[in-house]
């Protein structure tokens, strides 16, 4: 709900718990009011006629209070728009009006600034049923044809300002390749601290997310949070400012660099990614139960379906793979009662190693001489849908697309073409590439059976030049809109064909592509412990609904050779969508047998697992962990002892989300437990010994 007040210059957004104000002076500068808990419309205009503290010495008295501040003027906080024309760098802006779209829930305030004739439009949404307040903005140069073109240095998707509190402490997502997501969270001392990626992609290294808690007085289910997010799969940056009076601003957009994001000629514009914010009173855990029901109701496609249960061949077969042997791994995989049996790399071309054959997105005839029909026809007769991996923003130069169109990759003339994986990227900047890109896709969708397709993308940006363009920069933020613009065009050709957005892992999991995704592939680290962590930090921001994890061999291949029982494994990999990724072919029979049992339960709780609402009841630790789902009546908790010392038995685990006044049935026992009982005492889970794990599943009688 919106409501205008204070004269026609006070806005106030409602949503399921909290609120967001924000005002227009007389003169004309727009100010924050408030984000938090609800306010009345009374209580917005009290806050908006409170005096206001004249600044210290030396600073501005509008820094720390803009909504969304512009380059120029009596500002020395972070801009989050820069632009400039030939010889006018900056931005005065006026105020021009506003737009309340109640059946979008949504406030737009639009700007001008008449010198470089710049149209600014700021955009707000919340939802009745939501705490997320969406934020993006857009430019449009509103000159003539003949006027210069506004050279736009950064535009920033929105700033968020933080209410006054004696400290903050900031919680955010770092990694690397193979061990993304993993949570920090420090005091924010005085000035700015710049997460972000300057790779292309939303990169391994941080997810496009903060979480902030005033005085670090949050736990996992209580205390006040304030968290940002990014929608954008490219280069990006989210800069927190501790500023000198103590305030707290939140910038973030498109672009790492203020060095130039595009340029508008007369006529064109610029939409900003959405960076949403929330607030909630719920401590952590409550903070992501919105983010969750947020993008399973608005983001994720199609989100209300629960995902199947996959087969993938990366870690059983890498790129030694054939038709026989395929066929071998699938008819084990449906005995498992997998439901999607996917071929990952090394299908096409002459890609029998990482060298060669990217780009050239036809079966490879000695290893499919049917092509990839035959396959896809077994697969589906042993009632699995046939997915297959492609990577179509890059090139080997040994292919036959790169010896043709050797000018088609990002590049600077006369320069070397930096190679990583043995591969470069391709300039989807340029409408021919994509159009071709187009083509193969879409020709490989139509003429074989395929229900699947797993998007990698395994190299960053380094030499992202475009010859002949006037304004190449540009090139950073056109590659994402053609990215998404293929996938857009492809599901909207394919609307049967599911899409599972990868990075060599998780390098690009963001509010942007999982608007057109339908999972992620969370990281090349399989190792069923290392996992527990990246699972604990990727569940702050995003659903377990959209989160891919693999049970693979023991010792683990990929990274450290970990034993690990298929019951830890499985336990591990159960806490969102199940996929399989080790070798069958040399699974025993016993263990084949346990698979088996394990995909059975798997299916029983996904619903829960996958839609439910996430309950962090322990965090990964070293000792005990545990995670829970509920969902109407049922509920499933998933637990894991990593270590057990001197023999002690772990904590009973206190649930959470349940009825107290209800009593509920433990499937695994058959045991009748209070609800008050089990959120008091807690489960015992009889856990012991090393990497242990159990499923517990609850259903209220
Ligand atoms: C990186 C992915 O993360 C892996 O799962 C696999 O698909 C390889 N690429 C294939 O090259």
């Amino acid at each position: 709900m919106i409501e205008t007040g204070g004269g026609g210059g006070l806005w106030l957004l409602t949503g399921r718990t909290s609120g967001y104000a924000l005002h227009l002076t007389d003169r004309a500068e727009l100010l924050h009011l408030h984000w938090g808990p609800r306010l009345t419309l009374a209580d917005a205009e009290e806050l908006a006629a409170e005096p206001q503290r004249p600044p210290w010495p030396f600073e501005s008295p509008l820094d720390g209070r803009e909504e969304y501040v512009v380059e120029g003027g009596p500002r020395f906080v972070r801009p989050a728009l820069s632009v400039r024309t030939p010889d006018v760098r900056g931005t005065q802006w006026r105020f021009e009006g506003v737009r309340v779209d109640a059946d979008a829930d949504e406030l737009r305030l639009r700007f001008t600034d008449p010198v470089h004739r710049l149209g600014i439009t700021l955009h707000y949404r919340m939802r009745d049923d939501s705490d997320v307040v969406e934020r993006w903005t857009t430019l449009r140069h509103e000159g003539a044809p003949g006027d210069p073109h506004v050279e736009v240095l950064r535009a920033d998707a929105a700033v968020w300002t933080l209410p006054a509190r004696d400290g903050w402490r900031l919680g955010q997502l770092h990694g690397r390749w193979a061990a993304e997501s993993r949570l920090v969270r420090s005091p924010l001392t005085p000035g700015d601290k710049v997460l972000g990626s300057r790779r292309g992609h939303t990169g391994h290294q941080h997810l496009p997310w903060v979480a902030l808690d005033a005085e670090g007085a949050a736990t996992e289910e209580s205390g006040e949070v304030y968290g940002c997010a990014l929608g954008w799969s490219g280069s990006w940056r989210i800069a927190v400012q501790h500023l000198p009076d103590g305030g707290v601003q939140i910038g973030g957009g498109a672009g790492y660099d203020d060095s130039g994001l595009l340029s508008l000629a007369p006529g064109e514009s610029y939409t900003s990614p959405v960076f949403a914010g929330l607030w909630s009173a719920g401590g952590f855990g409550g903070a992501s139960r919105e983010w969750h029901a947020w993008q399973l109701a608005r983001v994720v496609p199609d989100a209300g379906r629960t995902r199947p249960v996959l087969f993938n061949s990366w870690e059983a077969t890498g790129f030694d793979i054939g038709e026989p042997q395929q066929r071998a791994l699938a008819r084990r995989a449906a005995a498992l009662g997998v439901e999607l049996f996917v071929v990952d790399d090394g299908w096409f071309g002459a890609r029998t190693h990482d060298g060669a054959g990217l780009g050239d997105w036809t079966p490879n005839p000695d290893r499919f001489p049917g092509g990839l029909g035959p396959l896809a026809d077994e697969v589906h007769a042993l009632g699995m849908e046939f997915g297959i991996w492609v990577e179509p923003e890059m090139v080997n130069p040994d292919s036959a697309l790169y010896r043709a169109h050797p000018e088609w990759v990002q590049h600077h003339p006369g320069r070397a073409r930096t190679e990583f994986r043995n591969q470069l990227v391709l300039n989807l900047a340029r409408p021919d590439v994509r159009e071709h890109l187009w083509e193969q896709l879409d020709g490989l969708l139509s003429g074989a059976p395929v229900d699947y397709v797993k998007w990698d993308f395994n190299r960053c940006f380094t030499d992202a030049g475009w010859p002949g363009e006037a304004y190449p920069a540009r090139l950073w933020t056109a590659h994402v809109h053609g990215l998404y613009g293929l996938l857009d065009r492809l599901r909207a050709a394919h609307p049967r064909v599911a899409f599972e957005s990868c990075s060599g892992g998780g390098g690009r999991i963001d509010l942007g592509i999982l608007s057109r995704t339908d999972q992620v592939w969370t990281s090349d680290n399989t190792d069923p412990l290392d996992r527990l962590a990246i699972q604990h930090g990727f569940s702050q921001l995003h659903p377990a609904r959209v989160m891919a994890a693999w049970v693979t061999d023991s010792p683990n291949t990929q990274l450290n050779g970990r034993r690990s029982s298929l019951r830890f494994r499985f336990v591990s990999a159960m806490a969102g969508v199940l996929g399989i990724g080790g070798d069958l072919t040399r699974w025993s029979e016993a263990e084949l047998a346990e698979a088996r049992d394990w995909v059975a339960l798997y299916k029983e709780i996904r619903e829960v697992v996958q839609l439910g609402a996430q309950y962090r009841l322990r965090a990964p630790s070293g000792g005990l962990s545990a995670v829970q789902y509920v969902r109407g009546g049922e509920s499933v908790v998933l637990a894991h002892l990593q270590a057990q010392h001197h023999g002690e038995r772990p904590p009973p685990v206190r649930l959470r989300g349940l009825d107290p006044a209800a009593a509920y049935r433990c499937e695994e026992t058959g045991a009748v437990h209070g609800g008050a009982v089990l959120l008091h005492r807690g489960l015992e889970t009889g856990l012991r010994g090393d990497l242990d794990a159990a499923v517990f599943r609850f259903r209220r009688v």
